[in-house]
C-alpha cells in the first residue's frame, strides 16, 4: 500500500498549493471555459464546481491522485464483496441492497437474499398501509414509531422528511432516537396505544438508547391496557442479530433482517428502510433503490475525470488537505432536506474520522472534515456572517432543487427567491467585495456618508471562499436515492485516497464502555 504523501500527484498538489493562486473572482472572469469544464451531470444531479479554487493544473493533479491511489481498483474490490472492512473482516455491500434482481459482482446468492428480505419488508409495509396490520383490539395501526439511533434513525428520518409529499394520508410515521424520556413521551402523549406499532431498529440489538426506549414503549402499551401477552402484536424488529431480538420476545414474522456486511450508516437501503416504505409505499422505496443503483452504475463505469463522486471527493481533498480547511459546511435550500446534513454527518464523520491508515500506522495526512450546516436560508441569518467575514476559511457545499412542486399558488415565487439566494451566496463568497469597491459604494451613499477607512474596512469582503452547487432536477425517491449514493461514494473515494478504513467505528466504543462502567458503579 502506498501512502498518499508518497504519491507523485500528492507532492505535485503540495507544490501547487504553495504557489500563489489567482483569486476566485479572477478565475471566474479570466477563464471562459471554466463554467463548462467544471460542470458535471449524472443521474439527474448537476454539479457546478466553477467556484472551487481550481485551475486546470490542479484539476489534472487531482485526477492523477485518484488514479495513483487506485480508486478504481479499490472501488471494484468493494463491489466484488472483498473484506475491505479489514478490522472487522467484513465485506461492504450496501450497494447490493439496491442492485435489483440482476446478480451484481457480489454474486447471485447475495442478490437472492436481498430480494427475499426486500419482498418481505415491502409486503409488511403495504399491509400496514392497507390497514390489515392490527393491534390487540384488532383495530388497524394508524401510528408507527421507529425506535433507533445513528444509522438506525438518521437515514429513515431524513428520507421520510425529504419525501413527505408522498406520506400516507392515514398512517403516520414517527421517529425517536434519544434516550431522554421526553423524546419518547412527546410522541406517545398524542397516540392511541391500541393503534400504535413500534419498530425497534437496531443492527446489534444491544444499543442501550434503543433498548431503553423499547422497554419504555412496551411498558406504556401495558399501562394503556394492552395485555402483556399481546404486546408483541405492537412490535416489529429490524436487525442483523435475530437471535437477540427473538430472545427478547419479538415475533419472527415481524422481524426483518439485514446483514453484517451492511454498515449502520449505510443501511437505509435495507430492511431498516421499513419506516420509509410504510410512509411512502413499497414502490416508492424501490424507486429510491433504483436511484442509488443508477449512481452506482455511474460510479462503476465512468472515467474518474468525469465521475461525480470522484470529483466531489477530490474537491474536498483539495480544500481539506491542501488549502488547510478543516471543516465542510453542507447546506440545503429545500426545507424537505433539513435532515440531510445530520445524515451526512454520521456517514462522513463516523466513516472518515480516523487516525490510522488501513495498515495500522498513524495517519500521515488529515482525514475526515468536520461536516456541519443544515438549511441554507436559515444559515444566511445565523452563521453565514462568519463564512463571509470570519477568520476561518470554510468550504461550502450547496444543495438545491430545480423543479418546484409544492401545491401553493405562489410556490413559484418562493422557489425563485430560494434558488436565487443559493446562487447569490455562492457568488458573493467567491467574489467578495474589495476595499476599493466598498469605498466607491459608500461614497455613492448619502452626502456626508462618505467612506472613511474604518467603515470601508468593516464593510469589505475578502471573498475567495470555495463553494460548489449541487442541483437535483427534482426531489423524488429516485433523485434522493442518487444523492445519498453520491455522498456514500464520495466518502468512499476520500477514504481510498487517504488509505483509511471508512467502515469500522472503533471510536464509538470507549464512551459506551465508560457508560457501562459508571452504570455498575452507581
Ligand atoms: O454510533 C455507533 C453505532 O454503532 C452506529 O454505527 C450505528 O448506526 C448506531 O450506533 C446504532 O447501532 P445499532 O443499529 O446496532 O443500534
Amino acid at each position: 500500500m502506498q501512502l498518499p504523501i508518497h504519491l507523485a500527484a500528492w507532492q505535485r498538489l503540495s507544490q501547487l498549493a504553495a504557489e500563489p493562486q489567482p483569486h476566485l473572482r479572477d478565475l471566474l472572469d479570466q477563464d471562459p471555459s471554466r463554467a463548462e469544464r467544471l460542470r458535471l451531470n449524472a443521474v439527474g444531479i448537476t454539479l457546478d464546481a466553477s467556484r472551487q479554487r481550481l485551475t486546470p493544473a490542479i484539476e489534472q493533479a487531482l485526477v492523477d491522485l485518484a488514479e495513483q491511489s487506485d480508486v478504481a481498483g479499490q472501488r471494484d474490490a468493494m463491489f466484488r464483496g472483498d473484506p475491505i472492512n479489514a478490522t472487522e473482516n467484513r465485506a461492504v455491500l450496501h450497494v447490493a441492497l439496491r442492485g435489483g434482481q440482476a446478480p451484481g459482482p457480489w454474486g447471485a446468492a447475495i442478490s437472492a437474499d436481498v430480494g427475499r428480505e426486500l419482498e418481505r419488508m415491502g409486503d409488511f409495509a403495504e399491509a400496514v398501509r392497507a390497514g390489515s396490520v392490527t393491534g390487540h383490539t384488532d383495530e388497524a395501526i394508524t401510528d408507527v414509531v421507529n425506535l433507533g439511533i445513528g444509522g438506525s434513525n438518521l437515514g429513515p428520518h431524513m428520507a421520510c422528511d425529504a419525501l413527505e409529499d408522498l406520506a400516507h394520508p392515514r398512517v403516520r410515521v414517527h421517529h425517536v432516537s434519544n434516550a431522554d424520556a421526553w423524546a419518547l413521551w412527546r410522541v406517545l402523549k398524542a397516540l392511541d396505544a391500541r393503534r400504535t406499532l413500534f419498530i425497534v431498529s437496531s443492527k446489534t440489538f444491544t444499543t442501550q438508547e434503543t433498548l431503553t426506549n423499547a422497554a419504555s414503549a412496551q411498558r406504556w402499551l401495558i399501562d394503556q391496557g394492552c395485555p402483556p401477552d399481546r404486546v408483541s402484536d405492537h412490535l416489529a424488529a429490524i436487525t442483523a442479530t435475530p437471535a437477540e431480538s427473538a430472545r427478547l420476545g419479538y415475533r419472527p414474522d415481524r422481524t426483518f433482517l439485514f446483514w453484517d456486511w451492511v454498515g449502520g450508516r449505510y443501511s437505509l437501503w435495507s430492511s431498516l428502510g421499513l419506516p420509509l416504505a410504510i410512509a411512502v409505499g413499497a414502490q416508492a422505496f424501490r424507486e429510491l433503490l433504483a436511484g442509488g443503483h443508477a449512481m452506482d452504475e455511474h460510479f462503476r463505469h465512468t472515467p474518474l475525470s468525469d465521475n461525480l463522486p470522484v470529483r466531489l471527493a477530490l474537491h474536498g481533498i483539495w480544500n481539506r488537505n491542501f488549502l488547510g480547511m478543516p471543516s465542510q459546511l453542507l447546506v440545503s435550500y429545500a426545507s424537505r432536506l433539513a435532515r440531510f446534513t445530520p445524515f451526512v454527518q454520521q456517514m462522513d464523520m463516523e466513516s472518515n474520522g480516523k487516525h490510522t491508515h488501513t495498515d495500522g500506522t498513524p495517519a500521515t495526512v488529515d482525514t475526515g472534515p468536520i461536516v456541519w450546516g443544515g438549511l441554507g436560508m436559515d444559515g444566511q441569518h445565523a452563521y453565514f456572517q462568519l463564512i463571509h467575514q470570519g477568520r476561518h476559511k470554510v468550504p461550502v457545499e450547496f444543495i438545491g432543487v430545480l423543479d418546484e412542486d409544492t401545491p401553493l399558488p405562489l410556490a413559484g415565487t418562493h422557489h425563485r427567491l430560494v434558488n436565487l439566494n443559493m446562487r447569490a451566496q455562492a457568488e458573493a463568497m467567491a467574489r467578495g467585495r474589495s476595499p476599493d469597491d466598498t469605498r466607491a459604494m459608500l461614497n455613492r451613499g448619502a452626502p456626508g456618508d462618505g467612506a472613511d477607512e474604518t467603515m470601508t474596512a468593516h464593510r469589505s469582503f475578502e471573498g475567495n471562499v470555495p463553494t460548489q452547487l449541487l442541483w437535483l432536477d427534482r426531489l423524488d425517491p429516485r433523485h434522493l436515492g442518487a444523492l445519498i449514493a453520491l455522498y456514500e461514494h464520495k466518502v468512499f473515494v476520500q477514504a481510498a485516497i487517504w488509505r483509511i478504513n471508512a467502515f469500522d467505528q472503533w471510536g464509538v466504543e470507549l464512551g459506551k464502555s465508560m457508560a457501562k462502567a459508571l452504570e455498575q458503579r452507581h
